[in-house]
């Protein structure tokens, strides 16, 4: 089968960077919001291991498993068509052989319809990413603060505030882009440094928490749509208050369910009432009911 035709495709990201376009990423992780963020017309279509916290409950992203991501993955890929899409190898996914990196990175553009995958980490993933775009899967790198081994050693900092940070940040990201990757996620990276990167390396830089220098933004949907109440990291925009949103109409339902309001004529499906009287004499006749 073809893709439909305006799919968005790796060139048309490199190409938005050389014309000076910003890039347009969400995370996503179901169908219904896959279908509302490519009516939105975003570009690129984000199922982050940053769903294990939002959707599925983790304190942090080291549970996820390829299984968690996959599902997610596929119900994205089953509501949208046209934007690119990318999964998130989740921690250990990758990191112990070439060969590990290569069938998981498979899984999800075989198994779930991604178009590319994302791996968290600098250089040290140089042949790794290298590996996985020579068996023709498109990568996208992320440096900065990578939230897969943040937790187990630094925590969540701000990266590159020191001259030495900031140059290792661009050694990283010049090595990913050696290595074949088509793009990079900044994460956390201060705007100066995120602003040296993206003017830089040719590859589109796409920030969180990064400053407007970016080539392009993402944000975690549930924080877009305020559907994540534990934490809000400083540089996220609620942007919607589907919580509260849905919270009242759920003590609504609740309150119809018990005062009997619900469900009322409209919701109801009546019997034919010469059959029903027919059922009923039937019934009685039978000694299957009494009244
Ligand atoms: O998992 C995720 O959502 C991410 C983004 C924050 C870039 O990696």
């Amino acid at each position: 089968m073809m893709p439909p035709v305006d799919k968005i495709t790796v060139s048309d990201i490199v190409r938005k960077k050389k014309d000076n376009k910003k890039i347009s990423v969400v995370t996503c992780y179901d169908y219904p919001t896959a279908i509302l963020a490519e009516k939105a017309g975003i570009d690129i279509l984000l199922v982050g291991d940053s769903g294990g916290m939002v959707s599925l409950g983790y304190n942090n992203t080291i549970p996820v498993t390829m299984r968690e991501m996959l599902t997610m993955a596929r119900a994205v890929s089953r509501g949208a068509s046209m934007p690119f899409l990318i999964g998130d190898m989740p921690f250990m996914s990758f990191n112990v052989s070439k060969e590990q990196a290569i069938k998981n990175a498979g899984k999800f553009v075989k198994d779930a319809g991604m178009d590319a995958v994302k791996i968290e980490g600098g250089s040290k993933f140089q042949d790794t990413i290298r590996a996985i775009t020579d068996a023709g899967i498109p990568v996208m790198g992320h440096i900065g603060l990578t939230p897969q081994t943040a937790p187990l050693w630094s925590g969540y900092k701000m990266q590159g505030a020191s001259s030495a940070s900031g140059r290792d940040l661009i050694e990283d990201a010049k090595a990913l882009r050696d290595a074949g990757a088509f793009s990079v996620v900044l994460e956390m990276v201060t705007n100066q440094v995120a602003e040296l990167i993206s003017k830089n390396i040719d590859i589109p830089t796409i920030g969180i928490g990064s400053g407007p220098s970016c080539d392009g933004q993402v944000l975690v949907m549930h924080d877009i749509l305020g559907l994540y109440d534990k934490f809000l990291p400083r540089f996220a925009k609620r942007y919607a208050n589907l919580g509260s949103e849905i919270l009242s109409a759920l003590r609504k339902y609740q309150t119809e369910v018990v005062d009997g309001t619900f469900p009322s004529k409209p919701h109801t499906s009546e019997m034919d009432p010469r059959e029903f009287r027919k059922l009923t004499s039937l019934l009685k006749k039978e000694g299957l009911i009494a009244k």
